[in-house]
């Protein structure tokens, strides 16, 4: 008989107990945020047609769903408003009585400290041509964002989401030099105890086209201004500059950084581990989440194998922290063990 190999990996997949114990990379409901949009209507929720399962809740109907966030155990919820009402500059944004600001009152009434409340801090669902800061045009007389006029907004916005009891501001407008202003705007309120959640590698990506449906927006609809937001967002292919992003909102005070989308960027994410000593958030965006559930619709994935595998690995690529619609769909799979039942590992 010939000797085998001396060394063997494979002894280590024997049984799941032996699986278990050499498993590098846990998932834990607490690693979760969901994210929730929250519209002006009454009664019911609205379905979002190109993000199964996900929907546009109302004020009635979301205070249940962040009781159920907090239940599960989950980490954080995210919430977007969707307003009815749009204006040039967002100014629902930092209306106590908008959207977004009166949920977050009424949520945090509700859960307390329990769980945290994240606030996007951003004006793209306010404004009626759908960018995420106010038009005005630079020196040489180009039809821009504004940066310096947007953070102004920003500073407003941060300060009314610190108001409405919001534990977590999330700038995910990627305007330069937003988290310092954020940061200085809320300390001036006697508000440290905020915390800032920068996007601060947040790529302008494809991906988010099912989430432009779910907040409405107004993108694309207004020929006078930008088509896209290739102007603030990052070039895809950009890694350095990713990295110099992370540093600076890390010298600006971000509490955490965040990487957006995950998948197409878990490079990205690696490197932003590896450079800071921040927890580190990775977004699984509505376009990653709308693949897995189209694919699945049509008998070709297996939809609860796929959400395991996709939230397991951008947590080993280096993420604390994963956003993601299937937040509660997980904390479901894990309950029924690691492997659901059904999982190979
Ligand atoms: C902008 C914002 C975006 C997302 C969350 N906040 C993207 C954008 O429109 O540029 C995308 C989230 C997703 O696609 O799931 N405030």
């Amino acid at each position: 008989m010939t000797a085998g190999p001396l060394l063997r990996p494979r002894r280590w997949r024997t049984t799941a107990a032996h699986r278990r114990l050499a498993a590098e990379t846990r998932l834990a409901p607490a690693d979760l945020v969901l994210p929730l949009f929250v519209g002006e209507g009454r009664g019911d929720a609205t379905p979002i047609a190109s993000m199964p399962g996900v929907v546009r809740h109302t004020r009635d109907t979301v205070r249940a769903e962040v009781t159920r966030a907090a239940e599960a155990g989950l980490g954080a919820v995210m919430l977007f408003g969707v307003p009815d009402h749009k204006d040039a500059e967002g100014s629902g944004a930092w209306d106590p009585k908008g959207i977004l600001n009166r949920t977050l009152r009424e949520v945090v009434t509700d859960v307390g400290d329990s769980i945290l409340v994240m606030a996007d801090l951003c004006l793209d669902e306010f404004t009626d041509h759908g960018h995420c800061g106010v038009i005005g045009t630079d020196g040489a007389g180009r039809v821009v964002v504004d940066n310096d006029e947007t953070l102004d907004r920003y500073a407003r916005m941060a300060q009314a989401q610190a108001a409405a009891g919001a534990h977590v501001v999330g700038t995910s407008g990627m305007m330069d030099g937003q988290v310092a202003v954020v940061r200085r705007a809320l300390d001036d309120v006697g508000r440290s105890d905020v915390l800032v959640l920068a996007y601060a590698a947040k790529f302008a990506s494809a991906f988010y086209g099912p989430f432009r449906e779910a907040v409405d927006s107004s993108l694309g609809s207004d020929d006078s201004v930008p088509a896209d937001r290739s102007g603030y967002q990052q070039d895809p292919g950009n890694a350095r500059e990713a990295r110099r992003e992370v540093r600076l909102d890390v010298a600006q005070g971000a509490d955490a950084v965040m990487v957006k989308p995950a998948l197409a960027y878990l490079d990205v994410v690696a490197a932003t581990r590896a450079e800071v000593d921040v927890p580190v958030a990775a977004y699984h965006v509505s376009g990653e989440m709308a693949m897995v559930e189209a694919a699945a619709e049509r008998g070709w994935i297996d939809r609860d194998r796929a959400i395991v595998e996709t939230l397991t690995c951008i947590r080993r690529a280096g993420a604390d922290i994963v956003l993601t619609y299937w937040a509660l769909d997980a904390v479901r799979l894990l309950q029924a063990g690691p492997a659901g039942g059904r999982m190979v590992w």
